[in-house]
């Protein structure tokens, strides 16, 4: 009798433990993603522009099997992230169901096409470029302020987890757009190449002033093999020379400045994350990552 009622009250107390355990972790971490086609799940099918990624292939190899405007045949780097820190998948800022409780979670405001400058993408004409982004992160944390308060807003953003991924675009659909593009007359490429580095500082310092505090920033993966390049610019399907040249120069550069930054704001907010020899890799060594063809 007296084990069973110890017994009981020890079952009471494991469950008393393992709802307030699950409660105390029921504040789930938001998170928050801009930049460009390599993050973008879906914002653009919202915009009269050419960057889209809503007709097949896309999307084949996703869970519906259909295009969901990621640039991708799956899922994106930004679901792997969110699945990874147990938020639910990030709806598309301009997604019409992203609403009361779901705005919590945190959104996705990247738009294929953009880059760190203005004039990246004109072609595509309406995109939401790095300014357009931001502002659009003020206004989601004026919606969330109406919804829990501006204290909580604060926190909420605070302790978000935070990827920031654009400069390819500044690349590939600009300076080498054309073979004589506007900018590339302006600058030589490593002056093209400073000019990016201190406008992206600018966008992440205006990142911090909006209240992220944890902050992944790639720059870009290797260009030069990406397989609209390797089209147009190799001889004989090698890596093109010249934007891995420019890969090579950009990378170390956007590194050094956010160790500068961080030095600035006197605390580790942005993470330099070394996204051309992580993608390199599976370029040069396919075996390593399970590909027994090559
Ligand atoms: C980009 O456009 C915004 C306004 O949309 C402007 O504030 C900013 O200075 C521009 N950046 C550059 C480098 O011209």
């Amino acid at each position: 009798m007296i084990s069973s009622i110890t017994l009981v009250i020890f079952l009471m107390f494991l469950f008393i433990n393992l709802v307030w355990g699950v409660e105390s972790k029921s504040d789930p971490r938001a998170f928050f993603v801009f930049g460009d086609s390599l993050v973008d799940n879906g914002n653009n099918n919202y915009l009269i522009t050419t960057a889209r990624a809503d007709s097949p292939p896309y999307g084949i190899d996703y869970l519906s099997h259909r295009p969901t405007g990621r640039f991708s045949n799956g899922r994106n780097i930004p679901d792997l992230i969110g699945e990874q820190i147990g938020v639910e998948p990030l709806l598309p800022y301009l997604d019409p169901e992203l609403n009361g409780e779901k705005l919590l979670n945190g959104a996705n405001f990247a738009s294929a096409g953009i880059g760190i400058l203005n004039d990246t993408g004109f072609q595509f004409v309406n995109i939401i470029r790095m300014p357009q982004q931001l502002a659009f992160f003020d206004a989601y944390q004026k919606r969330v302020a109406s919804l829990i308060g501006n204290e909580k807003t604060k926190k909420l953003v605070n302790e978000a987890l935070v990827l920031i991924t654009c400069g390819g675009n500044d690349f590939v659909n600009n300076y080498y757009l054309v073979r004589n593009s506007f900018r590339s007359f302006q600058y030589r490429l490593p002056d093209y190449v400073r000019l990016l580095v201190s406008e992206y500082e600018k966008i992440l310092t205006r990142l911090y002033e909006l209240g992220a505090r944890r902050v992944l920033v790639t720059a870009t993966g290797p260009l030069g093999c990406a397989p609209s390049v390797i089209t147009l610019r190799s001889q004989n399907g090698e890596c093109a020379t010249e934007l891995q040249r420019a890969a090579d120069l950009f990378n170390p550069q956007v590194t050094a400045m956010i160790g500068l930054l961080n030095k600035k704001l006197g605390s580790d907010v942005f993470i330099s994350v070394d996204a051309h020899h992580i993608f390199y890799d599976f370029i040069a060594k396919p075996k390593d990552f399970g590909n027994p063809l090559i």
